[in-house]
């Protein structure tokens, strides 16, 4: 059974739909919201392969006319010169004011065909089809858009909002275990920063969810898309309380730019990076509830993600960490925002806390060379 979720935006709002099977209807759902007409369906080379046929059959019985652009799977792709190309192949494809974008892939695709869609013509529509867990959960939803810099990890970019999003569990048969795995660290943040009683369910369906089992899945991006809809819809900008989805992200995203982005996927320097920010709040006594660490590296495991970051040298690599937070692309005027948890269901947004707490809360997850 399909299931719709809104994201209330006033007129910018739209329907999230997911369900098993929904990929060959992306064309009818997109339908409801874009004449039918010339579209760019965008897609990495490895999604394209996969799911490309299905989803271009989709748009073509709903009278749409695609033009499909691929491009190398993977971070690396995620550049203006990608972004380049996807310009021209807008111009070649006759995509004019009133036609669209279909990024049918994971957040990388996602957010370059977002941004090309921001920019085309100065904003066309365009819609999500996410075929990563992290992407079901986490980046499709929200207007995030962007391209990374030498200088930087999404540096240029701008809010645009999709006109839907299409979550089909299915196409997630063929996404690699890693890869998988690593977007059930995004869930378990849900469940950490969002409602209690979803860090309760994925207690009880540890398990199915980290099988891949359909009916946990589908529940699991169902809980999450709603979570985060609702913090999109009180903050589209992130002036304010949409941080707290950057839970455990201070921290791994120090991580990700110490292993120059080669070591870790995002969700498992995520996962490393929300048992830092639980042992930072303990350290600052902001935790309420002792119990939560327990509980969140039960899940870590479960899920089997990485439980610390390898290093040669912890004590000194604990310094040089809590340094780069400040490099971090979320530090505002050079001060470094932490989202710490209270307890379950409950997070703060903590500034500048002192460096020896950070150093420390970096060294409690460092570990020996795997
Ligand atoms: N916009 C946002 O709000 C937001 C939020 C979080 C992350 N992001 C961005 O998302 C990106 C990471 O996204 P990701 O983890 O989805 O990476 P990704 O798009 O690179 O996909 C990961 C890999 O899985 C493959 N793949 C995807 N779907 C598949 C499928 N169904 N079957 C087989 N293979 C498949 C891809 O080809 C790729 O090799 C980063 O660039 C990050 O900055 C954006």
């Amino acid at each position: 059974m399909a299931r719709r979720i809104d994201l209330d935006l006033g007129e910018r709002g739209y329907p999230i739909h997911l369900g098993a099977g929904l990929l060959a209807d992306a064309g009818r759902l997109i339908g409801e919201r874009l004449a039918a007409g010339p579209c760019l369906l965008v897609s990495d080379a490895t999604v394209a392969a996969h799911h490309g046929a299905a989803c271009a059959a989709g748009l073509r019985a709903a009278g749409f006319a695609p033009t499909t652009a691929t491009f190398p799977a993977g971070e690396t792709s995620k550049t203006v010169a990608t972004a380049v190309e996807l310009w021209q192949a807008c111009a070649a494809a006759g995509i004019g004011r009133d036609g669209g974008i279909v990024a049918c892939g994971g957040g990388v695709t996602g957010d370059l065909a977002g941004f090309i869609a921001a920019t085309w013509m100065r904003g066309v529509a365009f819609a999500q089809i996410p075929t990563t867990l992290l992407a079901m959960v986490d980046s499709a939803v929200g207007g995030k858009t962007g391209v990374n810099l030498p200088a930087g990890k999404n540096l240029i970019g701008a809010f645009h909002q999709p006109i839907c999003v299409i979550a089909d569990p299915l196409v997630l048969a063929t996404l690699p275990p890693r890869e998988y795995r690593a977007g059930l660290a995004e869930v378990l943040k849900y469940g950490v920063i969002g409602d209690p009683a979803f860090l309760t369910w994925q207690e009880a369906h540890a398990a199915a969810l980290a099988a891949g089992e359909p009916g946990a899945v589908e529940r699991a991006v169902a809980e999450s898309c709603a979570t985060k809809a609702r913090y999109v819809a009180a903050d589209e900008r992130e002036d304010g309380v949409r941080a707290h989805l950057n839970y455990g992200h201070t921290f791994g995203h120090a991580l990700e730019a110490e292993g120059g982005y080669a070591i870790w996927l995002h969700g498992e320097a995520i996962g490393i990076g929300m048992r830092m920010a639980v042992d930072l709040a303990r350290r600052l006594g902001v935790l309420t509830d002792p119990t939560l660490a327990a509980r969140q590296d039960a899940l870590l495991a479960a899920y089997r993600l990485p439980m610390t970051h390898p290093v040669t040298d912890p004590d000194t690599a604990a310094v040089r960490l809590a340094g780069r937070c400040r490099q971090d692309k979320k530090a505002r005027a050079g001060r470094v925002r932490f989202i710490l948890p209270r307890r379950a269901g409950e997070v703060m947004m903590v500034t500048d806390p002192p460096t020896e707490a950070v150093v420390a809360a970096f060294r409690s997850a460092l570990g020996g060379p795997r």
